[in-house]
């Protein structure tokens, strides 16, 4: 246990002398208590930020930044960052799979918080699973690091099935927004989604490097997005007496079962191929995942989300995060509640969620080094959001954004590996088609989305959109990125729920029988549902897109959204062109 004095004075003098850590004595958990008994006793708690929160909004009220209009139209655009939870109000979770009291409080509700003090250690560098897999050393710590993380006392923070719980409290809404009672804190669907998971497997990592005594311990990677990483990494299923062994998988996707990035329960999307046909769709789905979405980070990672706003109303989450709820689904269990990895609340409790992670969060690294490591967004209110984390000394204590986007201060990094997608790629065209022959018989008419919102379950919903503009040159281009915006999807989040879009040129007022090319996916996991139906978005970039289906000139395009899991309810689908935040890398 780390002596942390450094920090230590830092911490507010409060009247509760809690855990003297200077003197090592205390274990942790005696620690906890006394900090729950000293809440307890009326002791003085920081006041929560929610005042501050208040106080800036009131100063952009002042500023004309919110306006009349916006609060009338039911979607206040509070401008503020969404704030870490009160720990002290944190109350039962729910999943639509394992009903409404889920107990995922992490047992510090009442400590004391503190910044947190970066680490400075040698930097230390995470390998890709199939090759730690050859390292028996660092396989035999990486086991005995989990082995000990799940002796731990039950109600040890650091005990491998309460660091599950973090992702539980996060993400299945055990948390209030602080200063707005009825919205759930949420980490998903929106631009928080990869920082909060970056700083996630942070202190995961950290903790089990503390476990075995060992700073330069990494988690390892899981590289789905290269051929010799797509089957499910063998570290964790080979042996099922390990540490690292979870039994509420779909094993029928052991390898050599390939990953199928268009995977939803029951349905391999693509048009049912294997092996290197597969392989080859992956790692083109990536590639245009990176082309459509370097010049606007929104589309890759997520929308805005600030405080006071509910993470899935009217904003959507970014392809990145899409993909990886489709390897959640593959993962975890087919038949329903789908623990563990395809719950939110039970996903934590597979290590295969932090190797995931870890790659998920290489990408998102790769994506900012071809951005030049430009800020995905220069907004205080993504800046300043700040979450709250158990960490390597046993301390609780708060990190914001702002501190997660290089990963050199988290002192990790990653091992350099091949990046089989950045090559050029016989990425044929993404067919989709109801029937192959006789096309020009199946020459049908589609037309316009309307005004009325529209179901989509069982067959394909398509429609006909008009461009902004057509015929666009290089530097319009440069300047704005052309998008698909599917409005307002309302999906029963009881169970799991995937469409993906495809996009063709029509011919005149006539859609073909092809749907043309993929152009992106909204996949969520079940949630909490209850019948009530919620609102998300998806914005997908498709300049490149067109270019590739030489549609650069049509007017029209045929917009195909196709069902594949759960039953939908589409608000509106409309072609925008929105300004590049990174024009230079078009
Ligand atoms: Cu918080 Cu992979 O999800």
């Amino acid at each position: 246990m780390s002596t942390s004095v450094g920090f230590l004075s830092s911490i507010a003098p409060s009247a509760c002398p809690l855990h003297d850590r200077r003197s090592g004595a205390a274990p942790c958990r005696r620690l906890i208590r006394s900090r729950v008994s000293c809440h307890g006793n009326g002791e003085a708690r920081q006041p929560p930020p929610s005042s501050l929160l208040m106080d800036r909004r009131d100063v952009l009220i002042a500023l004309g930044g919110l306006t009349g209009g916006a609060a009338a139209a039911g979607k206040m655009a509070l401008a503020a960052p969404v704030m870490p939870p009160d720990l002290s109000t944190c109350h039962d979770a729910s999943s639509s799979g394992l009903g409404d009291n889920l107990k995922c409080c992490p047992p510090y509700t009442s400590a004391d918080i503190v910044d947190y003090t970066f680490p400075d250690t040698p930097l230390r560098v995470r390998r890709a699973a199939q090759e730690v897999i050859k390292d028996s050393d660092y396989m035999d710590k990486y086991k005995e690091a989990v082995r000990k993380m799940k002796e731990l006392p039950d109600d040890h923070p650091w005990n491998f099935y309460q660091q599950a719980l973090i992702h539980c409290a996060y993400c299945n809404e055990a948390y209030d927004q602080v200063g707005f009672p009825t919205v759930p804190v949420q980490v998903h669907y929106s631009w928080l989604f990869l920082p909060w998971h970056r700083y996630y497997l942070h202190f995961y990592e950290r903790i089990l490097g503390k476990l075995i005594d060992d700073d330069t311990f990494t988690l390892p990677f899981w590289n789905f997005d290269s051929g010799d990483g797509m089957t499910m990494p063998e570290i964790f299923t080979a042996d099922t007496s390990s540490p690292l062994y979870n039994a509420n998988r779909d094993t029928s996707h052991y390898s050599p079962a390939i990953l199928d990035y268009k995977y939803s329960y029951g349905n391999t999307a693509g048009s049912g191929e294997t092996g290197s046909a597969l392989v080859l769709t992956n790692l083109c789905t990536m590639k245009k995942t990176f082309k459509e979405s370097l010049p606007l980070a929104e589309l890759f990672m997520g929308d805005p989300l600030r405080a006071g706003q509910e993470a899935d109303t009217s904003n959507g989450p970014g392809q990145l995060e899409s993909i990886h709820n489709a390897v959640h689904m593959w993962v975890g269990t087919p038949d329903s509640p789908h623990i563990d990895m395809g719950d939110f609340s039970t996903a934590g409790k597979d290590c295969i969620f932090f190797s995931l992670h870890s790659n998920v969060d290489r990408l998102w690294h790769i994506y900012r080094t071809f951005r030049g490591n430009k800020t995905e967004f220069n907004d205080p209110d993504w800046l300043d959001s700040t979450f709250i984390f158990y960490d390597e000394n046993e301390q609780v204590v708060r990190v914001k954004v702002r501190d997660c986007l290089k990963p050199n201060k988290l002192r990790y990094t990653y091992e350099e590996v091949p990046i089989p997608w950045m090559n050029k790629l016989n990425c044929v065209k993404t067919t989709e088609t109801k029937e192959k022959t006789k096309a020009e018989l199946s020459l049908v008419r589609v037309g316009a989305f309307g005004s009325e919102p529209r179901e989509l379950s069982k067959t394909a919903l398509r429609v006909m959109v008009s461009r902004p503009k057509k015929s666009r040159k290089k530097a319009e281009k440069e300047d704005k990125v052309e998008v698909v915006q599917i409005k307002d999807i309302a999906v029963d989040t009881d169970g799991p729920a995937r469409f993906d879009v495809y996009i063709a040129a029509p011919y005149g007022d006539l859609a073909g029988p092809d749907y043309g090319d993929f152009a992106g996916t909204f996949v969520r996991l079940p949630h909490k549902g209850k019948g009530k139906k919620r609102k998300g978005a998806l914005k997908l970039g498709i300049t490149s897109l067109l270019e590739d289906l030489e549609a650069e000139d049509a007017e029209k395009l045929v917009v195909t959204l196709v069902p594949r899991i759960g039953e939908f309810t589409i608000g509106g689908v409309a072609i925008k062109l929105l300004q590049t935040d990174n024009p230079r890398l078009v």
